[in-house]
């Protein structure tokens, strides 16, 4: 990052909840320029709020127009906006078989086609200004797939192909593309959690389900708060040459990325479905 890290204008998807809200918190107090999004925010409270900290703004990743108008609002405010972290998501589960293709959809318009409506909105000003940090909030389930979190698992892994592609095409500006990859941590993300409508109606699959989805559920509720990734998020900002990829959190979850590498693919699946109870 060329600029000093105190004038720094960042722009974070997702804010009212979990990393987002971590992350905003965090950095508005150290004096960060922040900008936060909800789809529940409104721009009349944005533009008379007074209170100290982030300030939040509507926008829903899934609609182009809300996208525009939400940087628009930032550039009429600032003269750049230096980070941007794609951190707007949320999980679908349900076996394959039980997940509908609007169900897909759904899952990739907010998971993936959010992430590059955000980038191809702000990457035009990022060039503008010759610097940029885009960092985008991807999972270890996007490095290796869970169970019954299908949908959930191919729009990460799908984000993973994406970055890895876009950092290389925007280095020539002098704007770094990140990846922060996530284990399980304890935040809105397991409320916010839908389940696939048909899974209710099958009973094939209920049985490894109800397993996976405890497993799952217990690994979120009993992970860590999000102070380990806030601090992640602020040494990338501050490094000027970022690597591609950070996997953060609990070790057994980082250390099975690192595992999966090295070992036969074979026992890899049956150490994992040994994990989620899978029969
Ligand atoms: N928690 C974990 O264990 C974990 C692990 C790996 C990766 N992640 C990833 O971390 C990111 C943040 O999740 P979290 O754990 O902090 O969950 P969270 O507490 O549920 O927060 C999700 C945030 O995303 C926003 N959001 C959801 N859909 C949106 C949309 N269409 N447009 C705009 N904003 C939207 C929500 O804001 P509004 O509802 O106010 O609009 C909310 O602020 C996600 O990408 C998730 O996949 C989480």
């Amino acid at each position: 990052m060329k600029k000093p890290p105190k004038d720094c204008v960042i722009l974070i998807t997702g804010a009212s909840s979990g990393f987002g809200k971590a992350c905003a918190d965090y950095l508005s107090k150290r004096d960060y320029r922040v900008y936060g999004t909800s789809r529940k925010a409104d721009f009349e409270t944005t533009e008379h709020s007074a209170s100290p900290g982030f300030k939040m703004i509507p926008m829903d990743v899934c609609d182009q127009g809300s996208v525009n108008q939400c940087i628009e609002f930032i550039l009429q405010q600032e003269k750049n906006i230096d980070v941007v972290i794609n951190n707007a998501g949320f999980g679908i589960v349900g076996a394959i078989e039980d997940c509908s293709i609007e169900e897909f959809k759904q899952q990739f318009e907010t998971n993936f086609f959010g992430v590059i409506r955000i980038c191809q909105s702000v990457l035009p000003q990022m060039r503008k200004q010759g610097f940029g940090h885009l960092i985008t909030i991807g999972s270890i389930a996007g490095l290796m797939s869970v169970p019954f979190q299908g949908a959930y698992s191919a729009s990460k892994f799908a984000l993973e192909g994406l970055i890895e592609s876009l950092r290389m095409e925007i280095k020539q500006f002098g704007i770094q593309a990140v990846l922060v990859e996530p284990g399980d941590f304890n935040t809105g993300f397991t409320d916010n959690r839908i389940t696939a409508e048909k899974v209710l109606k099958n009973p094939v699959y209920s049985e490894n389900f109800k397993h996976a989805l405890a497993v799952m559920e217990s690994g979120e509720r009993n992970g860590p708060s999000p102070e380990k990734l806030v601090l992640l998020i602020e040494r990338i900002i501050k490094n000027p040459q970022p690597k591609l990829r950070y996997t953060v959190g609990m070790f057994m979850q980082t250390f099975a990325v690192f595992v999966k590498r090295l070992i036969p693919a074979s026992l890899f699946e049956s150490l994992i479905m040994k994990t989620f109870n899978i029969k």
